[in-house]
């Protein structure tokens, strides 16, 4: 019996990278997915979503539920970087990176998880990063944004997992992703030498944690975690 059969998940920003990822893994486990992104996915059946405009978030929730019946499992991987020193960063910068990376994830939740609640199911997981852990040079706004996920799932495990909701996160490290592309070499190879395991991850390295934490009985009792395949960068 795969993992995940009889499970619905939607995965949104699963139209590249670690969303895609999970989509693929999730899939391979028996679940049926629908992915949300505001790109184009060929590989999956998708909605289009803007996450962060809540009419589009709430668009995409009923047409995913129109497809799958009920949503067993959200995922939210939609996320974008950019580098600015906070001392040069405009607000146009900071704020853009705080609606997609920590706004769009309550609206998200927001707009799934009551239907979860009234069901007395559901698992979420939510794509932060180790840089809200550690904090990162040039990152202060994608890093504030990570540690507002991690401070939100921990609150929204608080408010659901009496209901049978449980809600966690994962802290990638660097993983070679079009997210990362844009990066300069110079910082990619600073951050390498950093790096206990001396190498970026790969998008499969990560989905395996999103499978357990969606699964039964793997998942069943973590709870407003951060789970980190990170190459050993942050170690909690
Ligand atoms: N790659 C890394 O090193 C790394 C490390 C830690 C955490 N993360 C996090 O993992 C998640 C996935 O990143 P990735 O590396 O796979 O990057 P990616 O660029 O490959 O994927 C991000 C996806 O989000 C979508 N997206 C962006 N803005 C959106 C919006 N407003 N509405 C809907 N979709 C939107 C993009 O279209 C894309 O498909 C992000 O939250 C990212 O912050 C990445």
């Amino acid at each position: 019996m795969s993992l995940l059969e009889n499970r619905t998940a939607l995965v949104v920003g699963g139209a590249s990278g670690i969303g895609q990822a999970i989509a693929s893994a999730f899939v391979k486990e028996g679940a049926r997915v629908v992915v949300a992104d505001r790109a184009e996915s060929a590989a999956f059946d998708s909605v289009p979503i803007d996450v962060t405009d809540e009419d589009s978030v709430v668009a995409a929730v009923a047409a995913a539920t129109g497809r799958l019946g009920e949503i067993d499992v959200l995922v939210n991987s939609a996320g974008i970087l950019t580098e600015s020193p906070l001392t040069e960063m405009s607000l146009e910068t900071w704020s853009q990176t705080l609606a997609v990376d920590l706004t769009g994830v309550f609206l998200c939740c927001r707009h799934v998880v009551p239907r979860m609640v009234e069901r007395g199911q559901g698992r979420v997981i939510n794509i932060a990063s180790q840089l809200g852990i550690k904090g990162g040079h040039g990152l202060a706004h994608y890093a504030a944004a990570k540690a507002g996920v991690i401070g939100l799932t921990k609150s929204l495990a608080l408010e659901v997992s009496g209901r049978g909701v449980l809600v966690n996160a994962i802290a990638p490290g660097p993983i070679e992703t079009p997210m990362v592309e844009g990066i300069t070499e110079d910082w990619k190879a600073a951050k390498r030498a950093e790096l206990p395991l001396g190498r970026f991850g790969r998008p499969e390295e990560v989905a395996p944690t999103a499978v357990l934490l969606a699964s039964d009985p793997g998942g069943n009792l973590y709870c407003g975690q951060t789970l980190g395949p990170n190459s050993g960068d942050v170690m909690p």
